[in-house]
Parts: C-alpha cells; structure tokens; sequence
C-alpha cells in the first residue's frame, strides 16, 4: 500500500492543515495587536504553504530514510512553511519578539541567518514553532517552520532558488556571483534602516 492510502499518512497531513490554519490565524492576530499599538505594519506580505508530497519525498531520500509517518515527523522540519517579509531590517527582529512572546506555541529551534549567513549568501530567521493540534479529543504538538526576512533577504532568495534550482553542479563563478549579491542585499538593508530611522526622526 503506497503512503497516501495509509489512514495515518491522511491523519497526519490533516494535522499539518490544522497547525498551518491555527499559527496563521495567531499571527495574524498577534500582527493586528501590534498595528493597533503602533499605527503601524511592519509585514510587507505573508506566504503560507504545506509541502508537496513530492518535496517531501525528495528530502527525505536526500537525508537517506524510508518515506513513513515517522520520518516525516522526525526529519522534515517545514511541511508546515510559513514566510513574513517585513519591511525593515528592525521590523524583522519586531516580528520575531512577537512570535516568541506568544504563549499559543512552543519554540523548537531558532537560527539568526542573519547574525550568521549561510554558506550560499542566504539570510532570514528561522523559527521552529510547535503548534498544538487537536484531533480526536487528543492535543498533539506539530511542527511549523516560520522564515522571517526582509523584502531584499526574500528578493535574493527567490532569485537564488530560480536559479540554483535543479542545478546538479553550481558553478563557482555562479556561487561567488550570488554570494555578492546578497551582501549587496545586506547593504541595501542596512542604508533603507537608516533611511527608516531618519524619516521617524523627521516625522517626530
Ligand atoms: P533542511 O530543511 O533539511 O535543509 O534542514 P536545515 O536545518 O538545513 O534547514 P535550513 O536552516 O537550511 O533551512 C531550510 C530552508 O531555508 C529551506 O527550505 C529554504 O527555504 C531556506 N534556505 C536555506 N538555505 C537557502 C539558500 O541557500 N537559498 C535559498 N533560496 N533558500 C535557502
Ligand atoms: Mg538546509
């Protein structure tokens, strides 16, 4: 029997729709809260998205196990993705103290890609939330991965993606090309910050 007529792999796929509705909703809650305080948005847009079945299947051959129920659990962390492009730099790190504020989730993991850039160039914020799901009068725990970056961050990565993308063999005039672009999108980041900050001192 193939893994999407098992009974568990349906239940489990429900339950990664349930805990990709719930932590949008408490965010989008969390993002009007902060709107009213502030008068202000810092979120440029919002994607939210469950992986494919086939994604699924690929990383879990590229990390070399069985595709069950289990290892999709165990070993793959984004079946739940959920992307905030913020408008400023500081607006990122706004957003990330709010999510972490929220007592609806559980914090699995977090990775600053933005103190520390990836190899490739790559920036963001990386939250692993878990989020409880009830199913069956039980609460189960799932996992979702929210990345939170700024528009350039998501320009370079997109770029990045298109490009890199079913590319066995990345050159390295390719990977130095890229890696420059994206510490161009670090300084275009850095000069819109100050430029934010003086126009709130301008408008004080
Ligand atoms: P995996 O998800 O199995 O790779 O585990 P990991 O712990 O290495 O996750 P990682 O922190 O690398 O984050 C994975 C996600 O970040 C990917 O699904 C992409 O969305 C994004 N990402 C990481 N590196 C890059 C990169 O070099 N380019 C682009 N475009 N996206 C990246
Ligand atoms: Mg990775």
């Amino acid at each position: 029997m193939g893994i999407t007529e098992q009974r568990e792999f349906k239940e489990l796929m429900l339950k990664y729709e349930f805990a990709k509705e719930r932590l949008e909703t408490e965010l989008n809650i969390l993002l009007e809260e902060y709107k009213f305080k502030n008068g202000y948005n810092p979120v440029e847009h919002t994607k939210s998205r469950i992986k494919s079945l086939d994604s699924i299947t690929k990383k879990i051959e590229k990390k070399g196990f069985d595709l069950t129920v289990d290892s999709i659990q165990r070993y793959v962390h984004d079946v739940v993705g959920v992307r905030i492009i913020c408008s400023f730099l500081s607006d990122v790190y706004d957003i990330i103290n709010i999510i972490k504020s929220s007592r609806q989730f559980i914090i699995k993991r977090e990775i600053d890609y933005i103190k520390n850039p990836k190899e490739s160039g790559y920036t963001s914020y990386h939250i692993n939330l878990l989020v409880p799901v009830h199913l069956e009068g039980k609460t189960e725990y799932i996992e979702a991965e929210v990345q939170i970056r700024t528009i350039a961050m998501d320009c370079w990565a997109s770029l990045d993606h298109k490009l890199r993308y079913k590319l066995v063999n990345p050159t390295v005039e390719l990977e130095n090309e890229l890696y420059d672009c994206a510490d161009k999108m670090i300084e275009i980041d850095n000069q819109m910050q100050y430029l934010c900050e003086m126009v709130r001192n301008l408008r004080k």
